[in-house]
C-alpha cells in the first residue's frame, strides 16, 4: 500500500543575489508552499496528499516550480492566486490546472503537443 495518493513538491532553492538562473525562493516560492500544507490541512486530505519543499528542479527558468507525483505533471508560474484550484482541480480530483502547466516537452512530454 502507498504512503500517500499524491505528493507534491515545491522548489524552494534560493540562489545568491544576480545568479543568472535566479531562483524559486526569489519568486514566493516558500509561501507557496506553505499555503499547500496550511490548505490541505484544513480540507483534511494532508494524510493522503503530501506537500513537501524541494530543492532545484532543474525548471529555474519558469520557477516558481513545482511537480506532482505519481503523474509528473509539472506547474510553473504559479501564484498564491492559483493554489487552490490546483488542490481543488489536480490533487483533489485528479485534473490537471492546463493553464499553469510548464508548455515545455522536457517537462510535460505527454501534455505539450509538437
Ligand atoms: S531554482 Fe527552482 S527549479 Fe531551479
Amino acid at each position: 500500500m502507498k504512503r500517500f495518493d499524491k505528493h507534491i513538491f515545491i522548489c524552494e532553492n534560493k540562489r545568491p543575489e544576480g545568479h543568472p538562473r535566479g531562483c524559486c525562493a526569489d519568486k514566493n516560492s516558500q509561501a507557496l508552499k506553505e499555503l499547500f500544507k496550511t490548505r490541505l490541512k484544513q480540507l483534511g486530505v494532508n494524510s493522503s496528499i503530501r506537500a513537501n519543499t524541494s530543492g532545484c528542479l532543474d525548471a529555474c527558468e519558469f520557477g516558481p516550480s513545482l511537480v506532482v507525483y505519481p503523474e509528473g505533471i509539472w506547474y510553473g508560474g504559479v501564484t498564491e492566486n492559483d493554489v487552490e484550484e490546483i488542490i481543488q482541480s489536480h490533487l483533489m480530483n485528479n485534473i490537471p490546472v492546463e493553464r499553469l502547466l510548464i508548455k515545455d516537452k522536457r517537462f510535460n512530454k505527454d501534455v505539450v503537443k509538437d
